[in-house]
């Protein structure tokens, strides 16, 4: 488990910037006007920031963006890094300058002179995130010993405690945000369904109620058609149940996650090329077990249940095949067109189980569903569909706060008759036209129509090919904080 770096605030002391070791951090107004902060490292560099901030560098620098001066004269440190940000700046742009700060510091001691700045608890946010590498699998090299574990994090401002308190929630976050990164990026030889399950049946340890539901008992509840496309794997075929209950009697909301561990498209394979990505196929099971473990850390005061589907998708002798017809735990069957579009086959069960355990008072299921979402989306938002214009607004705002791309695309009932099927109730592929939107039809098929229901297909967000605002490239943990925040927005108080 990676953990989040330990972020202390402490008061303002400008004669410990001179000895201060590794990297320092100051910030300069767009307009460059320099604080106290930054007035101390121009008097120890000898005017040497002021001659940074004359710069045309500096003007063309975007707010929360920033560059090194390296080996300073008059300061111990390596480099003080140069951050254009002001106490004007929105949470958004301080959040990019944690971040920023955050990006080069490997795993050198840093020292941020946030003074005045009253966002210092969103660069804190920000420099959390974007503090992490999965590094699971990869041999210490010698420097990396000698560099030994990372240096802390020390932020200095002008109001340390309150600044602290604002911040008291940002390490339940990020927990939850490392957590979703490390399963996602996770190899699938690595991270197979028992050890997917067993990593979730750990979080009993923080206060989550863990079940995990294996095959003979999926056989008694019916889901064929999850169990369908785990035959095909040695891996044994797994749901997982995770409930948090911090908000007394009232009704869950009800997370889902597709979990397929690696997704080879089975019988239907996909091209070599890329494949390795599929080791991903588990985002969406990876953020609802992230959100889960900051709920749980944070002790939310709201009922979530958190239900992943965990199974991979495999040709073999017992594979599914194109044009088997399964019976889903619903009652309704599936023509199986194409054994790629196995993800919907997944949630078409775990869906249909969550709804009728759990009588939820509303139910988001989260899945890297689609290659049509990043043709539609690409790499910077993920696609929400929904029944309920109450739900999807606040979600959509709720992303928005965190900074999370999300767009709403249509569900309208004129798109679900291709999913037709001649010999079925069904057909599980519905060819290339609108295919986000389709799937998400097929999967509001096994929603009651009285459940608010919401469908983020994530495809794209989940693991992007280049490096996010907020992490390193691999996977993101997209949605976790935006889901939080739905969780305290709405359902909590
Ligand atoms: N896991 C894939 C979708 C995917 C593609 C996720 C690229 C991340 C990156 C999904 O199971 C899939 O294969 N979908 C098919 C559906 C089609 C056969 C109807 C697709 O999108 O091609
Ligand atoms: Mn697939
Ligand atoms: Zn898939």
């Amino acid at each position: 488990m990676t953990t989040p770096p330990d972020i202390r605030f402490e008061p303002l002391s400008l004669d410990d910037i001179a000895g201060a070791e590794g990297r320092v951090a100051v910030f300069v107004a767009p307009d460059g006007t320099l604080g106290q902060p930054a007035r101390r490292v121009n008097r120890l560099t000898r005017g040497a920031l002021e001659r940074a901030v004359d710069s045309a560098r500096f003007a063309d620098l975007p707010v929360g963006a920033g560059f090194d001066l390296a080996f300073p004269t008059g300061m111990q440190a390596d480099a003080v890094q140069v951050v254009k940000l002001d106490r004007r700046a929105s949470d958004d742009a301080a959040r990019r300058a944690g971040a920023a700060i955050a990006a080069p510091r490997g795993t050198r001691p840093l020292l941020v002179l946030a003074g005045a700045l009253p966002q210092a608890p969103q660069i804190a946010l920000g420099l959390a995130l974007r503090d992490y590498a999965f590094t699971d699998h990869k041999s210490p090299s010698d420097s990396d010993e000698e560099r030994g574990a990372p240096g802390p994090v020390r932020i200095m401002a002008n109001r340390p405690d309150d600044m602290a308190l604002a911040a008291s929630g940002n390490a339940a976050r990020a927990e939850g945000v490392f957590l979703t990164r490390d399963l996602v990026n996770a190899p699938a030889n690595v991270l197979t369904t028992t050890a997917f399950a067993d990593r979730l049946a750990e979080m009993r340890e923080i206060g989550l109620e863990v079940e995990v539901l294996d095959e003979p008992e999926l056989e008694k509840l019916g889901m064929r058609t999850l169990l369908a496309v785990g035959q095909g794997s040695a891996n044994p075929s797994k749901v997982v149940v995770m409930r948090w209950n911090g908000g007394g009697d009232a009704a869950p909301l009800a997370l889902v996650g597709k979990g397929v561990i690696f997704d080879t498209g089975g019988i239907s394979i996909k091209p070599a090329m890329g494949m390795e990505e599929m080791t991903a196929d588990m985002g969406g099971a990876g953020v609802v077990s992230g959100v889960m473990r900051t709920l749980a850390l944070r002790k939310a005061k709201a009922n979530v249940v958190g239900l992943v589907g965990l199974v991979e998708n495999m040709p073999d002798a017992a594979a599914m095949r194109p044009g088997d017809v399964i019976r889903s735990m619903k009652g309704d069957t599936i023509e199986v067109i194409n054994t790629d579009a196995e993800g919907r086959l997944v949630l078409a069960d775990v869906l249909w189980y969550a709804q009728e355990r759990f009588a939820p008072a509303a139910m988001v299921d989260l899945a890297t569903l689609t290659g049509a979402v990043i043709v539609g989306l690409g790499h910077e938002k993920a696609a929400v569909f929904s029944t309920d214009d109450g739900l999807a607004d606040a979600f959509l705002k709720a992303a928005a706060t965190e900074c999370e791309g999300a767009w709403r695309l249509p569900l309208d009932s004129a798109y679900e008759k291709a999913l037709k099927s001649r010999v079925a109730d069904m057909r599980n592929s519905a060819g290339r036209a609108a295919g986000a939107i389709t799937a998400a039809h097929f999967l509001k098929r096994f929603v009651r129509d009285t459940v608010p229901w919401m469908h983020l297909d994530i495809a794209g967000v989940a693991l992007p090919p280049e490096p996010g605002r907020f992490a390193p490239k691999g996977a993101t943990g997209w949605g976790v904080l935006a889901l939080d925040r739905l969780v305290a927005d709405r359902y909590e108080g």
